[in-house]
């Protein structure tokens, strides 16, 4: 039988407590998802490896439900920020909520039928993904951003197509700003 429990996040960590389980995705962990990837080899190399995000969950055995933070770091590739590596759920049924509670960033999301849209991250805003749109979140800040998250156990992850294809639009700086640009790699 399940229990209630209060799990204490920290929106400026991303630490979880208790915590389930975590893992961590480095540089060279994220191969093939940003543009220029001679900025990318050089990136692994002069800042060895750098940590880009890192996800922590709670997630009880035999739960519908379950949630957990993503503390990414600021940085670029090139002039693509730093970005999660971007998915559909498995489920087409199964949408998620994202919760920023530091830092800024962009979600970028992608419907099954090829239409985009954005939602700005920034301490307050919970973002509704709807099932079946793929999401990415990039960090275009200088400082963590720290977001929890919500969703089904069963939802499941396919990383698979976007990893193949990459999203519609990037997300880059230009003249020091943060811009949204068509994909000029992407493949349907
Ligand atoms: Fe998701």
């Amino acid at each position: 039988m399940l229990y209630p429990e209060g799990v204490l996040i920290d929106g400026m960590t991303g630490a979880v407590t208790p915590e389930t389980g975590r893992y961590s995705k480095r540089l060279s962990g994220l191969a093939g998802i940003f543009q220029d990837s001679s900025a990318f080899e050089r990136a692994i190399f002069d800042e060895a490896d750098p940590l880009v995000y890192e996800v922590i969950d709670y997630r009880k055995p035999d739960s519908d439900l379950f949630f957990g933070t993503t503390t990414m770091q600021p940085g670029k590739v090139g002039v693509e920020y730093y970005m999660t590596r971007g998915h559909f759920h498995e489920r087409r049924d199964r949408g998620e909520a994202y919760y920023t509670q530091s830092g800024v960033g962009l979600l970028l999301l992608e419907s099954r039928a090829g239409e985009t849209r954005s939602v700005a991250m920034c301490p307050g805003v919970c973002a509704f993904i709807p099932p079946d749109w793929a999401h990415r979140s990039i960090n275009t800040g200088r400082e963590k951003l720290v977001f929890a998250w919500f969703c089904a156990t069963d939802a499941g992850h396919d990383y698979g197509q976007i990893l193949q294809r990459g999203m519609r639009k990037l997300v880059v700086e230009q003249n020091g700003e943060v811009a949204i640009t068509d994909n000029p790699n992407f493949r349907t």
